[in-house]
C-alpha cells in the first residue's frame, strides 16, 4: 500500500509531491486543543504517513495551538528529502473549538517566526494564509506574506478559505501556488475556486475531504459504490476527489494509524466513469 498510487502534483513549478497528503490537525488533543491523549501514537501516525509515501503534511500554528507543529518536528526532523511540511498562520486560539481570525501584519510576522522555530527550519516551503480577516484589508495580510517571502522566510505562498475574488486579489500581490478550501462529496461550494486552480495550474487542497454525509447511508450512492469495491465510504470520498481534478491534493487527517492506512489505501481505488457520473450527479 502506498500513497504513490495517487500520482503527483508539482507545486510552484519545483516541489513535486504525492497527490494524497496528510492533514496534521487531528494529532492534537480533542477540539484541536492541547496535546493528544497519547503522544507516542501521534508521533507514530506522522512517521507511518511518511513510510506510506505521503510527502505533503499540512499543519498550522493554531493546531493545538503549536502542538501539531511540535509533534511534526519531534517525529520527522531532520526531514527526509522531498517531504513538504506546509503550515498556516492567521488564526488565533482562545479555547477548544474557538478560532478567531487575526490577519494583522504584526500577528502574521510573529506567527511565521513561531512556526519557523517549532518546525526547526530556516525557511517554510509553503506558508498559507489561513483565512481572510474581515477586520483587516486582505491586501495587508497577503502583502505581509509577500514581504516574508522576499526576506527568505517563506519559499511559496498559499491561501485558504478564499472566494474567487479574494484569490484574484491575492495573486495580484504575490505568486500564489496553492489554495486550501473546504471541498468534498457533499460540499462543492468551492467548485468555482477549483476551476480557477485547474485553469492556472495551482494546487487545490480540499479540507474536510472525508465527508460523505447522507450519500454514505445504507442504500446511498457512496454506500453502493463502496460495497462494490469492498471499500469504505470514506475511501470512495477520497477516490472521488483524486479523480475529480489533477490539481486536487486531499489532506485527510486522523490520530489513528489504522485510519491512516485505510485512507492511504484509497489512493489505489479506481472509480469507473459510470461511478464517477453517479457521484457527480448525487450531491
Ligand atoms: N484551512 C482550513 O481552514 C482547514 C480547516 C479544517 C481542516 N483543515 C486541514 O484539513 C485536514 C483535514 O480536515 P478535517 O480533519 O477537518 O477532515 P477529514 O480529514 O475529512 O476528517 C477527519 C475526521 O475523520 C476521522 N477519520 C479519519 N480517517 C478516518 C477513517 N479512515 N475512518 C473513520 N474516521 C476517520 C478522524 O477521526 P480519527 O482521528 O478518529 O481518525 C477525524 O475526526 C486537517 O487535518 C487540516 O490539516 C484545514
Amino acid at each position: 500500500m502506498s500513497a504513490a498510487a495517487s500520482g503527483t502534483l508539482t507545486i510552484g513549478d519545483e516541489l513535486t509531491v504525492t497527490r494524497l497528503g496528510f492533514g496534521a490537525m487531528r494529532v492534537a488533543g480533542p477540539g484541536v486543543w492541547g496535546p493528544p491523549a497519547d503522544r507516542e501514537t501521534a508521533v507514530g501516525v506522522l512517521r507511518r504517513a511518511v513510510e506510506l509515501g505521503i510527502n505533503l503534511i499540512d499543519t498550522a500554528d493554531s493546531y493545538g495551538p503549536h502542538v501539531s507543529e511540535e509533534l511534526i518536528a519531534e517525529a520527522l526532523h531532520p526531514y527526509p528529502d522531498g517531504l513538504l511540511v506546509a503550515t498556516k498562520g492567521g488564526l488565533e486560539r482562545t479555547g477548544p473549538g474557538e478560532w478567531p481570525r487575526n490577519g494583522r501584519p504584526e500577528h502574521l510576522r510573529s506567527a511565521c517566526e513561531g512556526s519557523l522555530g517549532r518546525l526547526r527550519v530556516d525557511q517554510i516551503d509553503l506558508y498559507q494564509l489561513h483565512a481572510p480577516d474581515p477586520d483587516v484589508p486582505y491586501a495587508d495580510s497577503v502583502g505581509t506574506l509577500k514581504e516574508l517571502q522576499d526576506e527568505g522566510k517563506i519559499r511559496h505562498v498559499g491561501v485558504s478559505n478564499v472566494t474567487v475574488e479574494q484569490l484574484a486579489q491575492a495573486r495580484s500581490i504575490v505568486d500564489v501556488v496553492t489554495v486550501q478550501n473546504r471541498f468534498n462529496l457533499t460540499d462543492r461550494s468551492s467548485a468555482d475556486v477549483l476551476a480557477v486552480c485547474e485553469r492556472d495550474g495551482l494546487g487545490f487542497f480540499p479540507w474536510f475531504p472525508l465527508a460523505a454525509g447522507d450519500l454514505a447511508q445504507p442504500g446511498g450512492h457512496v454506500d453502493e459504490i463502496a460495497a462494490h469495491h469492498d471499500a469504505t465510504p470514506g475511501q470512495v470520498a477520497l477516490a472521488w476527489l483524486l479523480r475529480r481534478s489533477a490539481v486536487m491534493l486531499p489532506i485527510p487527517g486522523t490520530g489513528s494509524v489504522e485510519h491512516l492506512e485505510e485512507n492511504v489505501a484509497a489512493a489505489a481505488l479506481e472509480l469507473s466513469d459510470d461511478e464517477l457520473e453517479q457521484l457527480e450527479a448525487a450531491a
